[in-house]
């Protein structure tokens, strides 16, 4: 699917487009989501690793209560459910050590709205780990904003290094500037540790960084153990978090951002820019995200069986992939790899195969299997890393599956039969691989 902005103009001769959409395309994870249905709709298997969806089922307790909100009708505070900001901050407090009150959260329809909005009110250039999840860069450029993207290395898990932040902000012109974090990370599935980010945190404390800090996936640590840049630079560190990963529920549409208090003019700012667009999320989701936000048992067991179930799958096709030569880290939280296909890079060359997008064409004609390009995560076209999010799986039985396994590592049968589809796509992506 082509569909990019070619640009200002009359598009059908009748109404202008403004000159900041030139060359942006619909998400592509959505893309390869409508292409994927749309292969399989013409009778192909398609195995669907391209959009980036939890598996699992809404807890029921958190499901409950969103029925018995239903009659929840009037339009809430444009911050948000003043009883679910408080959950918000308590939970973070809870799980995060992050001592902030409900009055330094603000409740969105889903965090990448928030995000946008983000963009939208604060000035300054925004630094990009390179790779990035995929939405962090088109919306700076609707947002008018420059980018700068910092280099990562492969031998490091792509992890944002200290060092290379450093460089990175000495070589740019004084100013404000935003830095923007996500860990456990989409697209790699790595994450940042308790001594690196105090690092960054120095660094960013040092030059006075803004840090935007995606936390979505940080309930998907695989060994529970999220530690948020927060703790240690306090001061400067927004946490963007919510419903759409950790409690399957990304069609709810609700995100959070916490904020230091003596950014309280920014979200202040935030506020108004809600109040013109968004007004508030929908009310019966907010009363039902207080169920979700104030944990307990029931929580914690659908926590402790999602995170070991994506351990063991995550560990499985991992290894599969590294027995067959394609470069690729170990998982440490959320449902995401990014293999590296260069080892045969000339081979593949002789194939026709020269960019990413090449790549993943290929492998999804030849195979039925739908992954995203890393030029879609910041990397050059030429780049041959891909994408893949292993949850192609139904994961309500599954879950329910993992509970009888009574908190012992999930084996071979168990992924056999709960998770045979992601197992068998990666048996042919590395089945294509070799072939060259
Ligand atoms: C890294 C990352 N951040 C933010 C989001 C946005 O999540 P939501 O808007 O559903 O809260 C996603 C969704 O895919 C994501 O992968």
């Amino acid at each position: 699917m082509d569909t990019a902005i070619a640009g200002a103009g009359a598009p059908d001769g009748w109404f202008g487009m403004d000159q900041r959409l030139r060359g942006l395309s619909p998400s592509a994870t959505l893309a390869i989501s409508e292409r994927s249905a749309a292969l399989k709709a013409s009778g192909r298997e398609v195995y669907r690793l391209g959009l980036g969806q939890s598996p699992f089922p809404v807890p029921e307790c958190v499901r409950e209560k969103l029925r018995s909100s239903a009659h929840e009708k009037d339009y809430l505070p444009v911050r948000g459910l003043e009883r679910l900001r408080a959950a918000v901050a308590a939970y973070h407090a809870r799980r995060h050590g992050i001592m902030r009150t409900g009055d330094d959260v603000l409740i969105g329809p889903g965090s990448k709205e928030l995000m946008f909005i983000l963009q939208m009110t604060v000035e300054g250039e925004l630094l990009l780990p390179q790779p990035s999840w995929v939405s962090y860069e088109p919306q700076a450029r609707l947002a008018g904003r420059r980018v700068h993207w910092i280099p990562t290395d492969r031998e490091d898990g792509r992890r944002i290094d200290p060092v290379a932040l450093r460089h990175c902000c000495e070589g740019l012109p004084r100013g404000p500037r935003i830095l923007l974090l996500n860990y456990p990370n989409n697209p790699v599935g790595t994450t940042l540790g308790a001594d690196r980010l105090k690092e960054l945190a120095a660094v960013a404390r040092h030059f006075g960084l803004l840090v935007l800090s995606d936390e979505i996936y940080g309930e998907l640590n695989h060994r529970a153990g999220h530690v948020s840049i927060a703790r240690y630079y306090p001061e400067g560190a927004i946490v963007s978090a919510g419903l759409s990963k950790w409690c399957g529920a990304g069609g709810w549409r609700l995100g959070t951002f916490s904020f230091p208090e003596r950014l309280r003019s920014l979200l202040d700012a935030m506020t108004v820019v809600a109040s013109e667009t968004f007004t508030a999320v929908s009310a019966p989701v907010q009363f039902a995200a207080t169920r979700a936000f104030d944990g307990g048992v029931e929580i914690d067991d659908y926590l402790d069986r999602s995170r070991a179930i994506l351990q063991a799958l995550g560990r499985a096709i991992s290894a599969r992939m590294r027995a067959s030569g394609i470069a690729v880290d170990e998982p440490e939280g959320g449902f995401y790899l990014m293999p590296d296909f260069s080892a045969r890079e000339k081979r593949l060359k002789l194939a026709g195969i020269r960019s990413g997008s090449d790549l993943c064409e290929s492998v999804l004609q030849e195979t039925g299997v739908a992954m995203l390009p890393g030029s879609c995560f910041g990397y050059p076209e030429s780049d041959l890393s891909a994408r893949i999010a292993y949850v192609d799986f139904d994961g309500a039985p599954a879950l329910a599956a993992a509970r009888k396994e009574n908190g012992g590592a999930l084996g071979a049968a168990f992924l056999d039969t709960h998770c045979g589809r992601v197992l068998k796509a990666v048996e042919l992506l590395c089945d294509w691989f070799e072939r060259f």
